[in-house]
């Protein structure tokens, strides 16, 4: 009876343990990964030229800013307000190409995208913010940004934008990509990770290795709320992996000036 009884015990306890760890990492994924508007704590004011400079010193160093959570929280919630009302038929399905190179090709791209104009005040809250740090980085970095684009993106369920460049060597006027998230309580089943692709560091290193198989590193981003990704635009190839719900960013980017004479870049 009494090996029973301490079999019985030994069993409760191992089932109390399972518990307690579950219950611990599902809390861990939580903390990381399930972003409230609350978990922003600064405004625009605090923390922004730490910010700022972070971004420009991992711009330097790697090509490549990842701030997770970063984004200020009063521009946040207007920016999560704003898009919670945008009307649905606002949104149109994004395309590739630039004007009249613009198609559609459902094999590339499927969400759908909605231009960010000064005209609402989460509107002009964000291009204020953009102007702040292209002004920070054109003094810090010389970089000459002229202009700034951006739109809100929807992906609905399945929806997904395969590895792609923003700019092209020579061609493209885009000098850096922006993003930034707007998705509260985005957990790691979710999906609707942003992938990016460093170009690798030493190319004769790679052909003194001809023979080994070279696994080409990626950079992993969940897409929580006031995450910030900003990297060089003809540098960095990368993709987002199909959303498995509706998933919200904006994409922008930093321009030089391109207009020559009578033929005037347009904008977009
Ligand atoms: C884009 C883009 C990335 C993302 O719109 O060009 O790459 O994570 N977006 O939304
Ligand atoms: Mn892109």
């Amino acid at each position: 009876m009494r090996k029973y009884a301490l079999i019985y015990k030994l069993g409760v306890t191992m089932a109390h343990i399972l518990f307690c760890l579950i219950n611990s990492s599902h809390v861990n994924v939580n903390l990381y990964f399930c972003t409230p508007l609350s978990a922003l704590k600064h405004t625009s004011n605090d923390n922004t030229p730490i910010l700022f400079e972070t971004i420009a010193d991992e711009l330097i160093e790697q090509g490549y800013s990842i701030r997770p959570y970063a984004l200020p929280a009063d521009l946040a919630s207007l920016l999560v307000n704003c898009i919670a009302d945008l009307p649905e038929d606002n949104f149109k399905r994004a395309g590739i190409g630039r004007a009249k190179d613009h198609i559609i090709n459902d094999f590339v791209r499927t969400d759908e995208i909605c231009w960010i104009t000064g005209n609402s005040d989460a509107g002009s809250a964000w291009i204020n913010w953009a102007t702040l740090l292209q002004n920070y980085l054109n003094k810090r970095l010389f970089l000459g940004l002229f202009s700034f684009e951006s739109h809100f993106s929807h992906y609905a369920k399945g929806d997904f934008y395969k590895k792609h460049k923003d700019a092209f060597k020579g061609e493209g006027n885009r000098v850096l990509s922006v993003v930034v998230y707007l998705n509260q309580y985005w957990s790691n089943d979710d999906g609707g990770e942003l992938v990016i692709y460093p170009p690798k560091q030493d190319k004769t290193a790679n052909k003194r290795l001809k023979s080994t198989v070279i696994d080409q590193s990626r950079i992993i981003v969940t897409p929580s709320l006031g995450t910030i990704v900003i990297f060089l635009s003809e540098e960095f190839p990368h993709e987002v992996l199909p959303a498995l719900r509706d998933r919200y960013a904006i994409a922008g980017w930093f321009r030089l000036n391109a207009s020559i004479a009578n033929n005037i870049d347009p904008p977009r």
